[in-house]
């Protein structure tokens, strides 16, 4: 295994546990939950999006930036992943009421969603790119 497969690997596992934080999160948002505020619940998961954005960006580099070329699915991700850093703020943090925060959770897991089918299909359109592909294939 290369080492670019392997920060994809480590990529891809970070993704599943950084979700997987952020929707527990959101549910203890909702509930008022004092387990939001334990040392370890706000610690954990600036490890792993640190983990999430580092092996990103050593897997951006040796598989792309390193040859003078930048795909298009991969600006979209590093769009999307500052868009979900500030409506993930907005959820967890800044959010006025409760209806704000549960709303702004909801849309971030959804953009979150989004950018994890961008790079697991590696295009910006991962939803067009299937009706496509079945439309043409009919069409043929
Ligand atoms: C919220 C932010 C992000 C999410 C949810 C996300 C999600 C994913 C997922 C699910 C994969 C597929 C992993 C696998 O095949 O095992 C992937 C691959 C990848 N991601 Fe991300 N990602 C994010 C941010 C980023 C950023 C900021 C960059 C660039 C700096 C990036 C660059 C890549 C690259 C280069 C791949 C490998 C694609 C390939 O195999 O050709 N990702 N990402």
């Amino acid at each position: 295994m290369t080492i670019a497969q392997l920060s994809v690997h480590i990529h891809g596992l970070a993704v599943l546990l950084s979700l997987i934080g952020f929707v527990t999160r959101g549910i203890w948002m909702l509930q008022d939950s004092a387990r939001l505020k334990a040392r370890w619940v706000k610690i954990t998961p600036h490890i792993v999006d640190t983990i999430l954005l580092l092996s990103a960006l050593v897997a951006s580099y040796l598989m792309f930036w390193r040859g003078g070329v930048n795909p298009n699915y991969v600006t979209v991700m590093m769009v999307g992943l500052l868009a979900y850093i500030g409506i993930g703020l907005v959820a967890l943090r800044l959010g006025k009421t409760k209806a704000i925060r549960g709303s702004a959770w909801v849309l971030a897991i959804v953009l979150f969603l989004y950018i994890s089918a961008v790079g697991i299909l590696k295009t910006p359109t991962p939803f067009f790119t299937a009706q496509a592909a079945t439309t043409s294939g009919s069409a043929a």
